[in-house]
């Protein structure tokens, strides 16, 4: 994984209102707003804000636990600030690793009250299942980006310290890719299935509308229990009734059989190779290759891996015709044909072959995600030409923050740095006039979901720091 530092140019000049949610903002007078060291202040107050005894929250609001890929990114940011925390957030996400070496999606924070979030401690019931922690957590995984992270974060702060941080972090991060690879290959392909649209990390990204229809629910279950997350934000902005109710069944599934994967290829009803997912996981392997020898490992078995992800990845879902990635619907057997910026994310792997990589970059270009190097705002989270495009909801449209920053690690990593700059000066903008929110209207920039979101404020750290001017 490449962090380039000649990207690009210094962010041009606002002049458009926004209307996002009160939050932590930047201070937006002419100057002071474009002034880096009053966004640093703004991005590490957020982070401080959010530290909780040894982990961050991803908001105090919305996600009160740990998150999984949350916390990876987070770590991204503590390196720039305070390293031992960044060692600190990865090494609690993985205290609460499983046997089988899954890394959960949510570990939960036993102090805070029941009905804290939904779905809590007790809707997944973790403890059921064999080789699970003693902590509670959900059953779920979420895309492998803690590798990258920890080589990031050592390579911003390379101290003793986080020498024997990689040290401990190394085998349990080999052992969350061989559960991936050895436990949730259904297509027997070389790819990793998701089982459930949280598991890709875009949850009600238009790419799950297929294979979720197949899942019999009605939203009317939903009716039983307590939305945490419509309390807090517009219910416009989230995923719908139906979408939950398709997400509480697949748990339900899942959880019936212990969280146990053996048998879930002949009964669960969403089995999908996900291009973010496993872009992460070929990622993971890079870096592992890089940490390996810093540890006194072998980097070769790590390079054989990521090889082989890049290959299968392609072979199994890159599409010629459209010149993307699209997810595999096990279950139907074919391409998801919804063209979301899940299908960029294999940018990320330095090895992906120069043809996938230009198609990559002309479909990031083209008026579906809107790069350039002189660019108003980021890449939307789905195809802005779609018809079922939504500028408000969630990752059916909006803006975010991680994903861009993932594409612009691409892009350095495939030589555009003109291209990364565009990015990195419509990120720093947004961040500067809407403040650390979760996601962003894809037009406007206006703020959206919580305002003080974790991952925002970290990647934002990373790009300030990543300045090709300073
Ligand atoms: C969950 O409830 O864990 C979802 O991932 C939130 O987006």
């Amino acid at each position: 994984m490449s962090a380039g530092t000649t990207d690009g140019r210094r962010a041009g000049t606002a002049d458009r209102p926004r209307t996002g949610a009160p939050g932590p903002r930047a201070d937006t007078t002419p100057g002071a707003a474009r002034d880096a060291v009053a966004l640093r202040r703004l991005a590490v107050a957020t982070l401080e804000a959010n530290w909780e005894h040894d982990h961050s929250v991803p908001s105090r609001t919305l996600y009160p636990h740990q998150w999984s890929w949350d916390s990876a990114f987070i770590a991204i940011g503590w390196s720039h600030v305070r390293p031992e925390r960044a060692w600190r957030e990865l090494g609690s996400l993985f205290r609460a690793q499983w046997v089988d070496g899954r890394v959960p999606h949510i570990v939960f924070n036993p102090a805070l009250r029941v009905g804290s979030y939904f779905p809590g401690p007790q809707f997944w019931d973790s403890a059921l299942a064999e080789g699970a922690p003693a902590a509670a957590t959900s059953g779920l995984v979420q895309p492998p980006v803690h590798a990258p992270a920890a080589w990031l974060a050592y390579r911003r702060a390379p101290t003793g310290a986080g020498r024997a941080a990689l040290a401990r972090l190394y085998p349990r991060l080999v052992a969350q890719q061989r559960y991936l690879a050895t436990r949730r290959d259904f297509g027997a392909g070389g790819l990793a299935c998701i089982v459930h649209p949280w598991e890709s990390g875009l949850d009600n990204s238009p790419a799950w509308d297929a294979p979720l229809a197949a899942v019999p629910a009605d939203a009317a279950a939903m009716r039983a229990y307590r939305r945490h997350d419509t309390a807090h934000v517009d219910a416009a902005h989230r995923p719908t009734d139906l979408d939950y109710a398709r997400y509480v069944a697949l748990v339900a599934s899942y959880r019936e059989r212990r969280y146990r994967d053996e048998d879930l290829a002949g009964r669960h009803p969403f089995l999908v190779e996900c291009p973010l997912l496993n872009a992460a996981t070929g990622a993971a392997e890079h870096a592992l290759a890089r940490i390996a020898p810093l540890v006194g490992a072998d980097p070769g078995p790590h390079r054989e891996r990521a090889a082989r992800i890049t290959e299968a990845l392609v072979r199994r879902l890159y599409d010629p015709t459209t010149g993307t990635f699209q997810p595999r619907d096990l279950r139907a057997g074919r391409l998801v044909p919804a063209r979301t910026v899940l299908g960029l994310a294999p940018l990320i792997l330095p090895d992906l072959p120069a043809r996938q990589a230009s198609a990559l970059v002309a479909e990031a270009c083209s008026p579906r995600f809107g790069l350039a190097a002189r660019m108003d705002r980021p890449l939307p989270s789905h195809d802005r030409t779609a018809p079922d495009f939504e500028a408000l909801r969630y990752w059916r449209g909006p803006s975010w923050m991680n994903i861009n920053w993932w594409v612009r690690q691409g892009l350095l990593s495939h030589g555009r740095p003109d291209l990364a700059g565009g990015l990195r000066d419509s990120m720093i903008e947004l961040v500067t006039g809407a403040g650390c929110h979760e996601y962003f209207h894809p037009d406007t920039g206006a703020g959206l979901g919580s305002p003080a979101f974790g991952w925002t404020a970290a990647l934002l750290l990373d790009v300030l720091a990543d300045d090709p001017a300073g």
